[in-house]
């Protein structure tokens, strides 16, 4: 099955589904991360992705999508996958559709509802490894040692578009699309909704439950 994670920027996409992947098996594919991973390569994809992500405006649908096929023909994606960002357009959420509707794979979402003044203090105070991807928050999720990843020991940095400034576009220039995107999965009856607010942990476990009852149980 395929699992699609929703939410707003810094609603905890990226936290959560990195544990609910291990703790079920399934591949955890994020666009972000896929973007992130282009544009340190230095490719023309990349070059083209970092202009709207630097903008905070939603990366165009024929870039992504293209993108997100390639990374889902890969063999660890064949059985259960979490989607960490895709679909975040009516054309996406089509793409995404069509490109399973002859398999019959199961396409489910979850939406993780933060309120918009959580989401700024999540966004503006998170710190990332550029090295292993692992995602920190000054307060709320601190490194053991201040400004070292706990996994590999990189020094941390603050994504680029983190920045207050960037954060804001962000907020306003997506909370719209990712309403439609909802509407279309509520429409079709393939919506749950957990509340994003809270302790990582319980949100963790809130989350590990919605999913055992759409399917993604623990492995
Ligand atoms: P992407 O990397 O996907 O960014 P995003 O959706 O804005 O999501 P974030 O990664 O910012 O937040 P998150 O929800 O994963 O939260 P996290 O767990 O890190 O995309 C970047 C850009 O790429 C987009 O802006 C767009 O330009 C482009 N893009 C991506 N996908 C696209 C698509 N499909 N189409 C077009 N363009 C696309 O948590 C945030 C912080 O909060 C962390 O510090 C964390 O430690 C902390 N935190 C998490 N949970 C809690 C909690 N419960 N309590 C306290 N703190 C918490």
């Amino acid at each position: 099955m395929i699992l699609v994670l929703l939410g707003a920027p810094g609603a905890g996409k990226g936290t959560q589904a990195e544990a609910l992947a291990a703790a079920t098996g399934a591949a955890h594919v994020a666009t972000g991360d896929l973007f992130r991973a282009e544009i340190a390569a230095g490719s023309a994809l990349g070059t083209t992705a970092k202009e709207f992500i630097d903008a905070g405006r939603l990366v165009p649908d024929e870039v992504t999508i293209a993108m997100i096929a390639a990374r889902l023909a890969r063999p660890d994606a064949a059985e259960r996958v979490i989607l960490d960002g895709f679909p975040r357009t009516a054309a996406q959420v089509e793409a995404l559709d069509r490109a399973y509707a002859a398999s019959g794979r199961r396409i489910e979402a979850l939406l993780l509802d933060v309120d918009r003044d959580v989401l700024v203090a999540r966004l503006t105070g998170r710190r990332v490894c550029p090295s292993c991807g692992r995602s920190y928050h000054l307060t709320n999720r601190p490194p053991r040692v201040d400004g070292c990843c706990d996994a590999c020991g990189a020094t941390l940095i603050t994504r680029s578009d983190d920045a207050a400034e960037t954060v804001a576009a962000r907020l306003e220039h997506q909370l719209g699309a990712l309403q439609a995107v909802v509407a279309l999965y509520r429409d079709s009856g393939r919506l749950g909704v957990v509340s994003g607010t809270g302790g990582i942990d319980e949100i963790r476990e809130r989350l590990a439950r919605a999913a055992a009852a759409v399917g993604l149980t623990p492995r």
